[in-house]
């Protein structure tokens, strides 16, 4: 089943086969007038050209595949931006948001660009890419336990700066170094402190942004209904966030980690099972992470099973972790030398799959090994039985690729009401379901093969999950939500709902109301009133 963006990929290639001559010219016109405009936006002493790429320069191609991280979307008939800019300040963005406006181009906004989908980088329309790689700068302060991030930071490079300075305050965010602080906190974000402190966006202070007309906003001047979009509903609807002011908040100095493997033979069913009830309300210190996966049988050569990976995090040392599993979850049969304390900063590392050797400094390497790989969510709010679990494991092994990662709420989660941010998957979840296969060959069959059989698992747990409507993680980006749906009213009522619920129409209202002619849009972007042809 193609997406839209597939179907678009043959007319452009084939477009700019036949009109290579005035495809020059046009290049040249795009990347001409643009810069003009940008030098009349600009103060004549800086030096605008160096933050613009059209492809005739040498570096658009090395610039454009530095943050693809996704290798579906490296084909030489993936669509292509006519430019590149990638600015340095915040009045180098509203320059870049201003001339786009003028010169009427799409613009696709990109910090890390780990959007699964790649939107943030192709479209089906002739576009723009505005990069914010250049833009940066972190600011820990320790005293006031507040950061100032800037929007092309990545994850690592925040914890890195925070355990320079303390080893007794960390941030709720993602457990992947590389991914982008732009996309990721405006997207909500989630990982292994969840449980304890909610998301990413419960901790937003400040924000600076550049809104479609190109001014240069902070929360004070942009008002609720902007501050309050841009904590959840994905910055990319909305402005461009140059800038997060968050809270940090409070780790212990010793934390603890364990990562351990059960397989069928294990009980591995049992403890999926009894893992459902108790992380609803276990010590809102612990999160458990479970990784579901079809795996070749040690005991039976030739054969697979299923085997399930538990990787914690405890907020508090070893010997309070073994007791309280000792007591709630023995049946884990957790042993004390699968304990290993650290500093929050190193359990940073250790979440990325470093060993204890390694030094921080990895935090900071912008290097990421992309493979084809094709993700989706779920929420599950009512525990799967055994007889369902059973079932799930012998669909996994028959399908015998993709993978499942299930997420623990519960905690923190339960109480913070589902409207204070356009995040809504909250109280009465139990876990999230990450869909994820990745795999390493070029081409069409195996991608439509791969991504075939993550469609089949998704339609297999149905009746397990969330409903009515099925809810999906924003920041999953999965462009099969709505694609059965022909026009964009119903498409963007779909995606919408199954990713923002309850909040979707409020985000419309915003939308309306801060960027009524719908400039900042993707494929999965908030609709306008209009668009939505309600006005
Ligand atoms: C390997 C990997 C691990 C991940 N782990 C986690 C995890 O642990 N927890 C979690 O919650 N998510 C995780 N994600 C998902 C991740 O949060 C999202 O993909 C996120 O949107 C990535 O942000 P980015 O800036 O890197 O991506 P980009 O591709 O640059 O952007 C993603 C979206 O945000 C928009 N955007 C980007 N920057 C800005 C900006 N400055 N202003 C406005 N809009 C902007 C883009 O236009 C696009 O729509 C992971 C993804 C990957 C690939
Ligand atoms: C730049 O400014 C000049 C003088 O104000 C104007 O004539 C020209 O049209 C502008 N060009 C662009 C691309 O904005
Ligand atoms: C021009 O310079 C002034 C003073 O340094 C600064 O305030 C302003 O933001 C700059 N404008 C642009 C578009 O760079
Ligand atoms: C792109 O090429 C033009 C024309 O050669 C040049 O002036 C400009 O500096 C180049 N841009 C970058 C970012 O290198
Ligand atoms: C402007 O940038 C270009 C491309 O990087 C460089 O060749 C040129 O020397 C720079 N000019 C000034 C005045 O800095
Ligand atoms: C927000 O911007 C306004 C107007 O530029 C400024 O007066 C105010 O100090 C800014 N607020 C913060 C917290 O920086
Ligand atoms: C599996 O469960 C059974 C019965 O509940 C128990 O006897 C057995 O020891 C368990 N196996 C493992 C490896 O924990
Ligand atoms: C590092 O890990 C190894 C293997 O898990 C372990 O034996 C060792 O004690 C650890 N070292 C430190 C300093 O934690
Ligand atoms: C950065 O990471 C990449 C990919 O893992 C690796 O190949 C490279 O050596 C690393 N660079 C540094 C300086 O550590
Ligand atoms: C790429 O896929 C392979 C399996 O095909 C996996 O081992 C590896 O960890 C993946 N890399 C990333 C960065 O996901
Ligand atoms: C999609 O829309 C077109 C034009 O409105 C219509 O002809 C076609 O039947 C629709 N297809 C589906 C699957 O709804």
């Amino acid at each position: 089943m193609g997406t839209t963006i597939n179907s678009y990929l043959l007319p452009c290639c084939v477009l700019i086969l036949f009109s290579s001559i005035s495809q020059v010219l046009s290049v040249d016109s795009t990347y001409n007038n643009f810069l003009q405009c940008l030098k009349n936006q600009s103060n004549s002493s800086t030096n605008i050209s160096t933050i613009l790429y059209s492809k005739e320069n040498k570096s658009y191609n090395s610039v454009l595949q530095a943050y693809i991280r996704n290798l579906r979307f490296t084909y030489p008939t993936t669509s292509k931006p006519l430019l590149i800019i990638t600015p340095f300040t915040p009045s180098q963005v509203s320059a870049s948001v201003v001339c786009a406006r003028k010169l009427g181009h799409q613009v696709k906004i990109r910090s890390g660009g780990h959007d699964y989908d790649g939107l943030s980088y192709i479209s089906d329309h002739p576009f723009v890419i505005l990069d914010m790689q250049n833009l940066r700068h972190i600011e820990v302060d320790p005293k006031a336990a507040t950061a100032y991030i800037e929007a092309g930071s990545t994850l690592g490079e925040l914890y890195y700066r925070i355990q320079e300075k303390t080893n007794t305050l960390g941030f709720p965010a993602g457990v992947c170094p590389t991914v982008g602080v732009g996309g990721h906190v405006s997207g909500g974000g989630y990982g292994n402190m969840i449980r304890k402190y909610g998301l990413s966006v419960d901790h937003i202070i400040d924000a600076t942004v550049v809104d479609a007309q190109g001014r240069i906003l902070n929360r004070s001047t942009m008002g609720d209904d902007l501050f309050w979009a841009i904590r959840g509903g994905g910055g990319a609807s909305f402005a461009v966030v140059v800038s997060y002011t968050v809270n940090l908040v409070p780790v212990p100095e010793t934390v603890t980690v364990f990562n351990i493997k059960r397989f069928l033979t294990d009980n591995a069913t049992d403890l999926v099972y009894k893992w459902q009830f108790l992380m609803k309300d276990i010590d809102h210190n612990l999160f458990i992470r479970l990784l579901l996966q079809p795996v070749s049988d040690p005991q039976n050569k030739g054969k697979k099973t299923g085997r399930v990976t538990f990787i914690a995090l405890y907020l508090g040392d070893s010997k309070a972790l073994f007791s309280l599993l000792n007591t709630k979850f023995p049946e884990l049969g957790l042993k004390k030398q699968d304990c290993l304390e650290m500093t929050w900063g190193k359990s940073a590392l250790f979440w990325a799959n470093y060993d204890n050797k390694t030094s921080p400094e990895v935090l900071l390497n912008r290097t990421y090994l992309a493979n084809y790989s094709k993700r989706k969510s779920d929420y599950v709010q009512t525990p799967i039985t055994k007889k369902g679990l059973n079932l799930l494991w012998k669909k996994l092994i028959t399908l015998s690729k993709p993978g499942m990662v299930f997420n623990s709420y519960g905690g923190r989660m339960n109480e913070i009401p589902a409207t204070d941010t356009p995040f809504p998957h909250r109280r009465g979840n139990l876990f999230k379901i990450q869909y994820s296969t990745s795999w390493k060959d070029a081409g069409k069959l195996d991608e439509d093969k791969y991504i075939g059989l993550m469609r089949e698992l998704h339609t297999f747990m149905t009746p397990y999950v969330s409903k009515n409507p099925r809810g999906a993680y924003f920041n999953y980006r999965d462009v099969d939500i709505g694609v059965s749906h022909n026009w964009t009213y119903q498409q963007g009522q779909v995606y919408g709902k199954q990713y923002f619920k309850g909040n979707f129409d409020r985000l419309v209202k915003v939308k309306t109301l801060v960027d009524p002619t719908n400039f900042f849009r993707n494929e999965q972007s908030i609709p306008t009133l209009k668009s939505l042809g309600v006005i």
